[in-house]
């Protein structure tokens, strides 16, 4: 039983002083270039975020997690990396507020990734909605793979590897992947409770002894309560104190036992993320269905003006308008969606009035509307067209957003070994030929 297990750490803990920054971490698997879809869906919001100074942004390339589908041709992952980068940038992140980076240029997330899939029960991942949808839609891939099995995991350490002690993290993605961070809490939890020191205080004294009992009862605690044995084996208490917390969650358990705070005291190794759904405007792909890559019903940020055109002179409209003088609702078109996304309201209330009059046709409609895409676009695709052109820029921004985000990954990892393994292991860097030394010697 692991509540029977000796406790380990070091007993009392101070908690950590509350942090106004919140960290924010998310990322893109580089399966194609960037499209409209995920600049409303996702990257507008990035930009925001990086630019209120209450957040440190960390946005990086899920290059290992394009594995888990392409792993049979690993061809395009390379460039792929590199073309959003360049959305990422064209788009407005800004590496001088954002640390933006690729993931398996930061190895310290596959060490976490191992670590947390020692303590990842088989069935959290067979329940997650998107592995089974995958499972049983994808017929062009075999997904049956253990790396695919785990994407969940990976992603769990992709975020938490940039907890930071009474900060909390967050995680800014779109509906289809809040089970993935649901799951991340749960491995966190697991993590935390299995690794975390021990929490109850060894200052339970004759004084407090009293109270101390209300607490464990209050907390469900329904055995014996003996006084000599609190006083004497605290930590066992705080052992299954630790427990019921991880079963509830950390912070719902600090919450619930505000009173009785001065007898608890968490340490956590990693924090629990939380998923941040922004409200986010509907991008509907040229024929209707949810924008995507592999339905070719995208307009991508690197598309050329006739590219654009070309897309959108096809795209459904309502069908009550099969002929130029049937009226339409335009609440029913996605030609409509994309005019609120790139049209001035005159235009909006021009394309409204027009369609369900039928004193416009459709393709007049969707002229206007391409004609402010392409407007909206041109500003970000000049700045794709400069990185294209500098792609040695891009690549240095890349390596050294990796190398700060590393060292964010590295004081973790640390951390994380500790509690993993005590702070007795030995230690690597006696293993390893001269990182110091080695320095010191060639330079
Ligand atoms: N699964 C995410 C997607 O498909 C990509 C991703 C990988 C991610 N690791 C992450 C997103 C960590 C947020 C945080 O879009
Ligand atoms: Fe859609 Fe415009 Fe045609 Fe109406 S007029 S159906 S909004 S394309």
């Amino acid at each position: 039983m692991q509540h029977l297990q000796k406790p380990r750490g070091e007993g009392v803990l101070v908690p950590t002083a509350p942090e106004s920054s919140k960290r924010i971490i998310s990322g893109m698997r580089p399966t194609g270039r960037l499209h409209i879809g995920h600049y409303f869906g996702a990257l507008q919001n990035w930009v925001r975020l990086q630019n209120d100074p209450s957040y440190e942004c960390f946005y990086f390339i899920a290059d290992w997690h394009a594995l888990t589908s392409d792993y049979a041709d690993t061809s395009g992952v390379a460039e792929n990396t590199l073309q959003i980068m360049i959305d990422y940038l064209a788009a407005g992140l800004d590496p001088k507020k954002s640390v933006i980076f690729q993931q398996s240029l930061v190895p310290e997330h596959a060490e976490l990734h191992l670590l947390l899939s020692m303590v990842t029960p088989l069935g959290w991942l067979e329940r997650v909605p998107t592995y089974k949808e995958a499972l049983e839609n994808v017929k062009n891939k075999d997904l049956h793979m253990y790396g695919f099995f785990g994407y969940p995991v990976l992603q769990t350490a992709d975020i938490v590897i940039y907890s930071k002690k009474g900060a909390p993290l967050v995680v800014p993605v779109g509906e289809d992947q809040v089970s993935h961070v649901e799951v991340s809490r749960e491995i966190v939890r697991r993590f935390d409770y299995l690794f975390s020191p021990e929490v109850f205080t060894d200052e339970v004294n004759l004084k407090n002894v009293r109270e101390v009992k209300r607490f464990m009862r209050a907390v469900g605690w329904d055995g014996e309560l003996k006084t000599d044995d609190l006083l004497k084996s605290s930590l066992a208490y705080g052992h299954w104190v630790k427990k019921v917390a991880a079963e509830i969650g950390f912070d719902n358990f600090t919450e619930k036992f505000k009173e009785y705070q001065r007898f608890f005291r968490f340490e956590l190794v990693l924090v629990e993320p939380q998923a941040m759904l922004t409200k986010t405007p509907k991008v509907p792909g040229t024929d209707g269905r949810k924008m995507s890559k592999s339905y070719g019903n995208a307009v991508t940020l690197s598309e050329t003006d006739e590219g654009i055109w070309q897309k959108i002179r096809p795209m459904k409209t309502d069908p009550a308008r099969a002929r130029r003088e049937n009226p339409g609702n335009p609440d029913v078109c996605p030609v409509y969606d994309w005019h609120k996304l790139f049209s001035p309201s005159e235009t909006l209330e021009w394309a409204n009035q027009g369609c369900r009059t039928a004193g416009i046709g459709c393709t007049d409609c969707k002229r206007a509307m391409a004609d402010n895409l392409i407007r909206w676009i041109a500003p970000i695709r000049q700045r794709r067209l400069y990185y294209e052109a500098n792609q040695k820029l891009v690549r240095r921004e890349i390596q050294e957003g990796s190398a700060a985000a590393r060292i964010v990954a590295q004081r973790t990892m640390k951390r994380v070994r500790d509690a993993v393994f005590g702070k007795n292991r030995i230690l690597r860097r006696t293993l390893q030929p001269g990182t110091k030394k080695q320095k010191a010697g060639s330079g």
